[in-house]
């Protein structure tokens, strides 16, 4: 199997490296080797792997390459697999829980009532995500296992670590359940956009309580995240320099799909680092507060729309209030990894809104009755 898989099988043999060391410590002709394998290889994944361990050496180390989200992208495409958003952020948090479990006991894994508490938070996600009850325990359906397809293979493959640091394996992962998380509710907001501009103001509210909804489950990884320790994030974040959150596509792409950001945030280090969203902004594309505005003009908006934008604004203001309290803790006054004054920036993130457009700076929504 792996003689007719060669890429699979570098992979691998890169993999147990990185599981050894992480990727910061890779010698410069190990990485030429890799350089030259990538450039004479036609296997999508291999080359989106080695994008990912090479990014440092490219020059192009950012949040999409550490996360290795087009490998992830890969995986959610493949249509043997069946994946959508949701199923693959649980298959992903599946496997922290297995990799936690696994590593229970080493001198850098946590202590027992600290993992205790992890795993907790981490199967409310997959329970979440799956889209049954909310419990303390096990999914009731028991733990999601990777499709048995190559795609499947290479997802054991994409936690591309800079450090052998134990708690960056579970840090990863996380931040690519946002990312997946949040397409989410991009898909949720457009569709409420659609809804909307047809004049279904029904099936606008029904995505937008379920964006509500899906927003309790981002907001479980603030939980997850906050059972590492200061000192644990300080020790790998010394080789991520560069790629931050802040670069996150489908974060902004949320924002925007909710309405076109101030002229101020537009042209702040909060959109430099993703141009493709500034890009399609600058295009024209439309979303949510012109839409209501323009189906509203002249009739009272529709209650149960207008209060799921209300909840919406709330439950991201809340959101963005415990990152704030988060990244306090794990940062102090050091600056962010995405060049921005860290804690500062992030306060001023508090004052912006997603539906500035639609009403009064302070309560932007019209009253949901
Ligand atoms: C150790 C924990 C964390 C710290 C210290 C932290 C810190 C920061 C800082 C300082 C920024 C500003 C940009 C920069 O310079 O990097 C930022 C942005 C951001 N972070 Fe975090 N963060 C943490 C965890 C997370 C997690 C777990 C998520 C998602 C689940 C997340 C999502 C975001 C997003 C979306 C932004 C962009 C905000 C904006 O531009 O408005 N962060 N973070």
């Amino acid at each position: 199997m792996e003689q007719q898989d060669p890429g699979l099988a570098l992979a691998r043999q890169v993999y147990a490296r990185i599981d050894a060391t992480g990727t910061a410590v890779f010698p410069g002709e190990l990485l030429e080797e890799l350089a030259a394998h990538r450039a004479g290889s036609a296997d999508p994944y291999l080359r989106a792997f080695l994008d990912s361990v090479l990014a440092r050496r490219d020059d192009r180390f950012v949040n999409r390459h550490y996360l290795a989200l087009p490998l992830v992208e890969l995986v959610l495409s493949d249509p043997e697999s069946g994946l959508d958003p949701d199923r693959l952020a649980a298959l992903l948090m599946a496997d922290v829980i297995r990799h936690e479990v696994r590593t229970a006991g080493r001198p850098d894994a946590p202590a027992p009532a600290v993992l205790a508490k992890r795993l907790k938070h981490a199967r409310r996600f997959v329970a979440h995500a799956l889209g049954e009850p909310d419990t303390d325990g096990c999914p009731v359906t028991g733990l999601p296992e990777p499709p048995a397809t190559r795609a499947g293979a290479w997802l054991a493959l994409s936690v591309p670590r800079v450090s052998a640091r134990h708690d960056e394996y579970f840090f990863l992962r996380a931040l690519q359940c946002h990312e997946l998380t949040f397409t989410t509710l991009v898909a949720d907001v457009r569709g409420a956009t659609t809804a909307l501009r047809a004049g279904d103001s029904r099936r606008a509210a029904d995505l937008l309580e379920h964006a509500v909804t899906v927003f309790g489950r981002a907001a479980l990884l603030f939980r997850l995240v906050a059972t590492m320790s200061p000192e644990a994030f300080g020790d790998f974040r010394q080789h991520t320099e560069g790629a931050s959150a802040v670069q996150s596509d489908q974060y902004k792409r949320f924002e925007v799909s909710c309405g076109r950001p101030t002229a101020e945030r537009l042209a702040s280090l909060a959109f430099d680092g993703v141009p493709t969203v500034r890009a399609e902004v600058f295009a024209g594309h439309d979303d949510l507060s012109r839409a209501y505005l323009d189906a509203y003009a002249d009739r009272p908006p529709h209650p149960r729309l207008a209060a799921a934008m209300a909840r919406l604004e709330d439950v991201h203001q809340r959101w963005k209030t415990t990152h704030h309290s988060l990244a306090s803790r794990m940062l102090g006054d050091l600056p962010g990894s995405g060049y921005s004054s860290g804690v500062p920036y992030l306060s001023g993130c508090l004052r912006n809104r997603l539906f500035w457009r639609v009403g009064a700076a302070e309560c932007p929504m019209p009253a949901a009755s």
